[in-house]
């Protein structure tokens, strides 16, 4: 950011120096990023200070915010969703998931940055989990817990801008949850993603916009809380066709900085129309070519790892006009860009197609020098297995 922007040094969830600030400096527009302060009213907080925001009002972010709050929107509307059922205490809820028996999945309630879904296979896991959550391993994220029945499927990520009543289609990503190569290992924010993701072909995508988005939109302004900003909706392509598994009140990281390579349109009118409320006649067109962006984290992630270790030659990885290299987490100390997040850099490339995108994206990943960071190696392994499909029956 610092390369095109001045940035200020105020904490994303300090709510009352964001505002005093914006209206000091007679901010325009305000683009809230995360899901922090979306679910904590910065929103809310900007408009009452007279100032334009793209994103939801705290109420509308609920729809990331609270699991429960989602499942309930899924019900009323009709909205395609895995059965589940909504506890607050441990005991119903054990007794439950042992009636139910595994596979079966288990979810914190409130935010808990990516980590607070287990996917038990197992019965004994699942239990753990509910031990865990209700002893407060997610703090107050953790006091209720929602329990899903298993889907079965390809996940894909679909994005939209909506301006409180209507939604614009973005496209499609697809994300690598698992911490380790070939989907093992814990659920992360994302390790890598790549767009558009081929199992969402223009069926499913039309789908999705009338089934899900238009009613999930419908329902909340017939509720009095409008969504504006982007919809995000992590969908589950099943035999029986999409269900959804949860919703952001945000672009996706690392799903933007794909979708953000492949844009053609000009992103800030698109963001001010939503925010003004009118994206009537808006839309948006895109580079056809494939993109995909290989995320670096800190050794340990998504567990302890130690922070403030020095990055280098990124400039050098960077050079190629098709690479781009979006910073998640890292800081300048005395000149030398140093890493202070868990995901810390998102290396994406875009190119002719999928493999294409991949190599060049892993090139980069190989030219930056930093020992103490890692990354999948396998990132767009199902697309690429596509394109061999593909190449093969041509
Ligand atoms: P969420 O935070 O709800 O997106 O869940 C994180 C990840 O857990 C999802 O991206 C899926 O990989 C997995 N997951 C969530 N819900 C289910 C479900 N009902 N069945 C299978 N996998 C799920
Ligand atoms: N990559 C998934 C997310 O941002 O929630």
């Amino acid at each position: 950011m610092k390369a095109v922007a001045e940035c200020v040094p105020i904490g994303v969830e300090d709510l009352d120096a964001l505002v005093t600030f914006a209206r000091d400096t007679q901010i325009d527009l305000v683009v809230v990023g995360p899901e922090g302060p979306l679910v904590a009213g910065l929103t809310d907080r900007l408009e009452e200070a007279g100032i334009r925001v793209f994103g939801p009002s705290a109420k509308a972010a609920q729809l990331e915010g609270s699991k429960a709050f989602t499942k309930d929107i899924c019900q009323r509307a009709g909205i395609p969703t895995a059965a589940y059922r909504h506890f607050t205490n441990a005991d119903d809820a054990l007794a439950y998931v042992r009636e139910q028996g595994a596979p079966i999945v288990i979810k914190a309630d409130g935010l808990a940055a990516g980590k607070g879904v287990t996917v038990a296979m197992e019965l004994a896991d699942a239990e753990n989990a509910i031990t865990e959550a209700f002893d407060g391993r997610f703090g107050e994220a953790g006091a209720e817990v929602v329990v899903e029945a298993f889907l079965e499927g390809e996940e894909a990520s679909f994005f939209a801008l909506c301006d409180g009543e209507r939604a614009v289609p973005l496209v499609t990503a697809q994300d690598h949850k698992r911490v380790g190569d070939g989907d093992v290992g814990p659920n992360t924010g994302g390790m890598g993603a790549y767009s558009p993701a081929p199992v969402m072909t223009p069926d499913l995508v039309a789908f999705t916009m009338t089934k899900m988005i238009q009613p999930t939109l419908d329902t909340l302004k017939a509720d009095g809380m409008p969504y504006k900003g982007v919809i995000f909706a992590g969908l589950m392509i099943t035999d029986k066709g999409p269900e959804l598994i949860e919703y952001n009140a945000r672009f996706g990281d690392p799903e933007c900085q794909v979708l953000m390579m492949r844009m053609q349109s000009d992103l800030l009118p698109l963001l001010d129309a939503a925010a003004r409320g009118d994206l009537s006649g808006a839309s948006v067109t895109w580079h056809e070519d494939p993109a995909l962006s290989v995320v670096m984290a800190a050794k340990g992630y998504p567990g302890a790892y130690e922070k403030n270790t020095p990055i280098n030659n990124l400039d050098d990885a960077g050079a190629d006009d098709s690479v781009e290299i979006f910073h998640a987490g890292t800081a300048e100390k005395d000149g030398q860009v140093v890493a202070t997040g868990g995901r810390v850099l998102n290396v994406t490339a875009m190119g002719a197609s999928v493999a294409q995108a991949q190599a060049l994206a892993y090139a980069a990943v190989d030219k930056i020098d930093w020992p103490e960071g890692f990354s999948r190696r396998d990132i767009g392994w199902r697309a690429l297995q596509r394109e061999m499909e593909d190449r093969e029956n041509a």
